[in-house]
């Protein structure tokens, strides 16, 4: 934790001792992701309500700056207004350049949502892309809660589909945006009785009780139907993600007044569905400083400590401007392991 909010946190411990009642906020602090129940638990063990919520400080103080900032929250969130103004001049600020701020909203609602919807998870060696993922928080904000098409666009292996996952790891949009979850259904280059199949399935997934029909639809128009009352009825304000959509007809199976995120390589597959339509395009090249971010990873170093090669390695696979993500990182792994 930064010295700065260290100090804020010693200077006020007497008040915040003295009045905070530790069992909603460490709910809030877990369910972060910055408390674990072990901890709670040792916190619970204390006898009184004043030596939970030292033995609660105390372990903050020896956490970092997320748990200094969902601790500031949770005091927001129960009502502890006076307490949490107390702290707010020590909030850190949250250095962009390791990567971690994007983990702050990455809670354990997030992760549920995520892998309950099927989401895929971020690729082990990953490098954030923070302009682009904000874009399409932005235009999935613009949807507003209404029916809309937010579409990545761009060339096979730009990272479309790492976006779109990464776009939805975020706390605040899930719960104030998509609060019904969101739902990812991998379409690809389908014919009709692949994108029947599809479509069963996430009626199949959308309907796990059974409670709106006992039978599978039998064709396309009898499943779009389906999905719409699933979409209306059990799973309102939900987000649908469909990944590397090929063709324009497939999407009218989806033309239900649905909220959808999609990923394309042809920019014109939304050109005849109805609604409101935004898109983000992707470009492939990637850059020297992101390159050198991703072999860094791969060889487990800091930047700044790669040696002279590393620039000229970067240069010889071209990393920088020509090759997609797939074959930069198939190479840079390959280095890796010579
Ligand atoms: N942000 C990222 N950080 C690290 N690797 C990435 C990132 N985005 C993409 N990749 C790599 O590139 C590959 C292709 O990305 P993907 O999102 O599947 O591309 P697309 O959907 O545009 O075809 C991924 O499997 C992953 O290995
Ligand atoms: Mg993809």
């Amino acid at each position: 934790m930064d010295a700065k909010a260290r100090n804020c946190l010693l200077q006020h411990r007497e008040a915040l001792e003295k009045d905070i009642k530790t069992s909603y906020i460490m709910d809030y602090m877990i369910s972060d992701g910055v408390l674990t129940v072990s901890e709670e638990e040792k916190v619970k063990n204390e006898p009184t309500r004043q030596q939970k919520a030292a033995m609660l400080i105390k372990m903050i103080l020896k956490k970092d700056n997320y748990c200094y900032i969902s601790f500031y929250k949770a005091l927001l969130q129960e009502g502890y207004k006076d307490l949490a103004a107390l702290l707010h001049g020590g909030i850190p600020v949250l250095s962009s350049s390791n990567g971690k701020d994007s983990l702050v909203g990455v809670t354990s609602y997030v992760k549920t949502v995520l892998c309950e919807g099927g989401v895929p998870q971020r690729p082990v060696v990953f490098v954030t892309r923070k302009k682009l993922v904000h874009a399409i928080r932005q235009k999935l904000l613009k949807l507003d809660g209404e029916p809309g098409w937010v579409t990545i666009y761009g060339m096979a292996g730009c990272g479309k589909s790492v976006l779109a996952a990464e776009a939805v790891r975020d706390h605040t949009l899930l719960e104030g945006c998509f609060p019904g979850g969101v739902h990812w259904l991998s379409v690809g280059k389908q014919d009709k009785s692949g994108l029947l199949m599809k479509l069963q399935n996430l009626c199949t997934r959308l309907d796990q009780d059974e409670s709106f029909s006992q039978r599978l639809p039998l064709n396309i128009e009898e499943a779009k139907d389906r999905l719409r009352i699933l979409m209306l009825r059990k799973h309102p304000r939900s987000l649908l993600i469909l990944d590397d959509v090929w063709d324009p007809w497939v999407l009218k199976a989806f033309d239900n007044q649905c909220q959808i995120l999609l990923t394309t390589r042809d920019r014109s597959v939304t050109d005849s569905v109805m609604g409101p339509k935004y898109v983000i395009p992707v470009e492939s090249g990637l850059g020297k400083e992101k390159g050198l971010e991703i072999l860094s990873l791969f060889v487990n170093m800091k930047k700044a400590d790669l040696p002279e090669q590393a620039h000229s390695i970067i240069k010889e696979c071209k990393v920088v401007e020509c090759c997609h993500w797939r074959i930069r990182t198939d190479l840079l792994h390959k280095w890796n392991q010579s």
